[in-house]
């Protein structure tokens, strides 16, 4: 069955949605998990403050060339006129959607008392989504937020966060199910979410630890919740998306990807991708995304070593093409050893 889910005047494709990841979730990213059945993307979360507009790798972030309506900007910080400021600043360059991010535990944000520090304060919390809604709704932009289940596990406030943000007239509310000083530590919690789920008439998704196609059902079941949000599980591993889609809808497991699609898949994200950062850039930051994709596969180890002293993009494409040409026919099942995902740094 094909859900969709409604985000103010706005429907996404369907109910997997990408987590936004800062510094992985970049447009050629977002494309690529969207070919792969993603239904919804949110791009990066951008600073709300003005003084970083300027900068290119802001001015990178707010790049959605080609990309899928609708198109959703995160914001995060913890004053009022700041945010609605960013929020209107993102419309004017194109944000269909703006998304507020209260859930980021990153000591840069939590500084200054944003990301998920907020969520101590609820009569802060009201007025900073009184502020953007009161910004975006004059121009039809709905607001989106995305949050923890509480700032620790004595104080998880989730409900009443999700109560404030529904009468407040946020679209769509995204939990993760950690709270704020379990960092990225222990295992994603889903009461929580079912409890906030049961309660609010907006549209809730369930985030967090969603790896496999049985965990996806697993959390649809247990929080009702409209969507699910994947993230780290996406790394390397775009098509988990149609994984998931499947599973939920046959109740069967879709084969892995060929060595072939993969090589294809790969090779066209790294175009994109030094293509969107430039060849300097873009070698370096697309390792990352190589040592993902090849995660679990023989010989990875040595191949990312060899893989990371090179400088130019056709030295790694070339490089990539080898590596997993010397895996197989092209026709054969990738040969997963067994798919990990990268524990959450704090
Ligand atoms: C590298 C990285 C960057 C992240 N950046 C953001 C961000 O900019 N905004 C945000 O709301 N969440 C961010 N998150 C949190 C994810 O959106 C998501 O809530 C979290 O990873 C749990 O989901 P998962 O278990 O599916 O990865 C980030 C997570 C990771 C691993």
């Amino acid at each position: 069955m094909h859900r969709t889910v409604r985000i103010g005047q706005y429907e996404t494709a369907n109910d997997l949605f990408v987590a936004p990841m800062a510094g992985v979730t970049d447009r050629p990213f977002r494309r690529l998990c969207r070919r792969f059945g993603a239904g919804y993307a949110i791009s990066e979360m951008t600073a709300s403050n003005p003084r970083l507009w300027g900068t290119e790798k802001t001015a990178r972030r707010l790049d959605h060339h080609g990309e899928a309506a609708p198109r959703t900007v995160q914001i995060a910080g913890a004053d009022p006129r700041l945010l609605a400021e960013a929020a209107r600043y993102n419309i004017d360059r194109g944000a269909q959607i703006i998304d507020i991010n209260m859930g980021c535990p990153a000591k840069k944000v939590c500084q200054v008392a944003a990301g998920s520090a907020l969520l101590r304060d609820e009569a802060l919390v009201g007025r900073i989504l009184d502020a953007v809604v009161a910004a975006c709704a004059p121009l039809q932009v709905p607001v989106t937020l995305k949050t923890r289940t509480g700032w620790d596990r004595g104080e998880r406030n989730a409900l009443r966060i999700g109560r404030l943000a529904q009468e407040a007239g946020i679209a769509l509310l995204t939990l993760h199910g950690r709270t704020r000083c379990d960092l990225y530590a222990g295992a994603a919690e889903y009461d929580t979410i079912a409890a906030v789920k049961a309660a609010l008439s907006i549209p809730v998704v369930a985030n967090g630890d969603i790896d496999t196609p049985e965990k996806a059902r697993a959390v649809l079941a247990h929080t009702g919740a409209d969507a699910l949000m994947i993230g780290r599980a996406a790394q390397g591993r775009p098509w988990i998306f149609r994984e998931i889609a499947h599973y939920l809808a046959t109740g069967t497991l879709l084969a892995p990807p060929t060595i072939g699609e993969v090589r294809a898949a790969l090779l066209e994200h790294l175009a994109e991708h030094h293509d969107f950062y430039g060849e300097r850039q873009g070698v370096r930051t697309a390792r990352k995304h190589i040592g993902w994709y090849v995660r679990g596969l023989p010989g990875a180890a040595l191949f990312c070593a060899r893989m990371n002293t090179l400088e130019a993009t056709a030295a790694q494409m070339g490089a990539v093409a080898d590596y997993l040409d010397g895996l197989g026919a092209h026709d054969a099942p990738l040969p997963y050893a067994n798919p990990t995902v990268e524990p959450l740094a704090a």
